[in-house]
């Protein structure tokens, strides 16, 4: 490991069953209560199994799980901000015990991983979403979706049997191991990692560049997992990182790879989850800028960037690098934000997601100085018949 950063917790975990163990637990899995999981489910799983969310090796268990949702923190002390937790079907809670497997099914019915439980429990789905999503409110994206989860939760160490099918995504998923071999093989010691859950625009472009400026490598890294239904899909948000790329980037600086996890729109905690999963990949910086994982006004616009004033530098390993609002001013003729722009807010080139989207599939292009019309034109193409 030497020349990349160590990874959260102290080592890079492997979940992914060797050729031996996998035909064993294929054999056992057979007789093995389980059931089909989730995609978000299935995600986490890859995650944990590819040590992208390092040091978990499997899903929490309940003293785990409490100490996450009240302090933010694993039960023995080491930083970590969101349940990741396995829901178990209310019919299939009495077949399962402490102490036996069970076998997760993929969407296709085949056996995708086995978990060993070492907790079975029950969980207060509202003091969840009161604690890690700071509302109750049922209209909230990640709220919506714990409440429409059992609150039966089983916890222990996983072993994924098979990998999941990312199709067209497969040649972006690169595991930490791999991303890590890359910045040592590009010789890079400070990487900043970028998390997006959109396609790119000029203000994204200006804070990753800026960030740039001071590091030796950029590791863009646009989330593919599940996102609300209204978030532009995942195919065109990577289209847009490759033409992007194409025409606006140093290759030999920027590392493109698809960050497998869900979304949960968790603004603050997501945040620093974000940052800690980008750790894991090898990033030594992490980019925070204007309600990062947020949606809609639930949170405040500098929350996400306020909550690493919880931990100390040194329990988190992964410096965050904090912006302010950025966009285009015509005066300044160039891209600014609040923190180095001195002109008055109609000289702003400023649009929200939901404006943009709107015009995108009337097959308006945004302007330039909002986005690159290469990305814009990937966009209307895809967006075309869409609603
Ligand atoms: S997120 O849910 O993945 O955070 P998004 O893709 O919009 O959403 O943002 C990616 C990163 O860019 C986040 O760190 C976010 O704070 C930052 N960001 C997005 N737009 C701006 C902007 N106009 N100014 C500053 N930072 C921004």
């Amino acid at each position: 490991m030497t020349g990349t950063i160590t990874p959260h917790g102290g080592t890079l975990v492997s979940r992914i069953a060797a050729e031996g163990e996998r035909e064993e637990w294929l054999r056992r899995a057979k007789e093995l209560p389980g059931w089909q999981i989730s995609p978000v489910t299935l995600s986490d799983l890859e995650c944990i199994a590819t040590g992208v969310f390092s040091p978990l090796t499997g899903f929490l268990g309940e003293e785990d799980y409490l100490s996450v949702r009240d302090r933010m923190r694993l039960a023995n002390g080491t930083v970590w901000p969101l349940p990741i937790t396995l829901p178990v079907p209310e019919d299939r809670a009495d077949q399962i015990r402490e102490g036996k497997p069970v076998a997760l099914w993929g969407e296709d019915g085949r056996i995708c991983a086995v978990m060993e439980v070492e907790s079975l429990y029950r969980i207060d789905r509202r003091k969840e979403a009161r604690e890690v999503f700071r509302t109750e409110d049922e209209k909230h994206p990640g709220v919506a979706r714990l409440y429409r989860s059992s609150p039966i939760r089983a916890g222990g160490p996983i072993h994924l049997l098979r990998r999941p099918d990312h199709g067209a995504f497969n040649r972006f998923i690169l595991d930490p191991s791999e991303t890590r071999r890359r910045f040592r093989e590009r010789g890079w010691r400070r990487i900043v990692g970028f998390q997006t859950r959109n396609p790119i625009h000029r203000a994204h472009e200006y804070i990753q560049k800026a960030a740039l400026e001071t590091v030796d490598g950029l590791f863009l890294n646009p989330l593919i997992g599940e996102t609300k239904s209204d978030d532009i899909p995942a195919d065109l948000r990577m289209k847009s990182y490759q033409v992007i790329l194409d025409h606006y980037y140093r290759r030999d600086r920027v590392l493109l790879a698809a960050f497998p996890a869900a979304m949960r729109y968790a603004g603050p905690r997501e945040a620093v989850f974000h940052a800690l999963a980008r750790k894991n990949y090898g990033c030594t910086h992490f980019i925070v800028g204007r309600d990062h994982a947020g949606v809609g006004d639930y949170y405040g616009t500098y929350d996400a960037q306020r909550i690493f004033d919880e931990f100390r530098p040194e329990e988190l390993g992964i410096i965050p690098l904090f912006f302010e609002h950025s966009f285009y001013c015509r005066r300044c003729n160039g891209m600014a934000s609040y923190k180095t722009c001195p002109h008055g807010e109609e000289h702003h080139v400023m649009l929200s997601g939901t404006k943009v989207r709107a015009m995108l599939r009337e097959g308006i292009m945004p302007p330039p100085e909002f986005s690159r019309p290469e990305v814009v034109r990937v966009l209307i193409e895809g967006l075309k018949g869409t609603r």
